[in-house]
């Protein structure tokens, strides 16, 4: 069945929303590579990682469909964080953004009757859940660490161990 052009363009917008959070998480990564937090780092280069497969799964869903993606502009990312919990917030921040996009979308699907768009956005509703909930769980345990420089050290280092287990 045809999704309808709106649809499909409104997809396309989410494609680039995908695209650009994968750059803010590599600009995050690299932050946490300069300051010496290379499991933080992997972490968000994992996580960049996966907004790209995001991407994909809309691109492919669109090319399905009849349709094809457009690649738009990139924002300039934000280039140096304060401290591990200024990015986490943002990270959270940022996948809060990325889940009211996604449920407009579903709206849209629901008021147009598009029945396979609004079935195909179901995962990424599920995945928008995650995203929120492991973005704050790292923010809880950078609070619970605050100043500590020795606990900070051995966050960084569970962090990436953790996140390569669960890929
Ligand atoms: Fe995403």
């Amino acid at each position: 069945m045809a999704i309808s052009k709106s649809m499909a363009q409104a997809l396309n917008v989410q494609f680039n929303e995908e695209l650009n959070s994968a750059y803010l998480y590599e600009s995050m990564a690299a932050d946490f590579y300069a300051k010496n937090l290379p499991g933080f780092a992997v972490w968000m280069t994992m996580q960049a990682g996966e907004e790209r497969t995001h991407a994909e799964k809309i691109h492919r869903y669109l090319d399905g469909h009849g349709e094809r993606v457009f690649y738009g502009a990139l924002a300039e990312p934000q280039a140096t964080w304060k401290s591990p919990l200024e990015a986490m917030n943002d990270a959270l921040g940022h996948e809060k953004h990325i889940s009211s996009c996604i449920h407009k979308l579903v709206r849209e699907a629901r008021k147009a009757d598009d029945i396979a768009t609004e079935s195909f956005l179901a995962w990424f509703v599920d995945e928008q859940v995650e995203e929120e909930a492991s973005a704050q769980s790292l923010i809880d345990k950078l609070e619970m660490v605050g100043d500590n420089k020795f606990g900070l050290y051995q966050l960084d280092k569970e962090v990436s161990v953790r996140r390569q287990q669960d890929a």
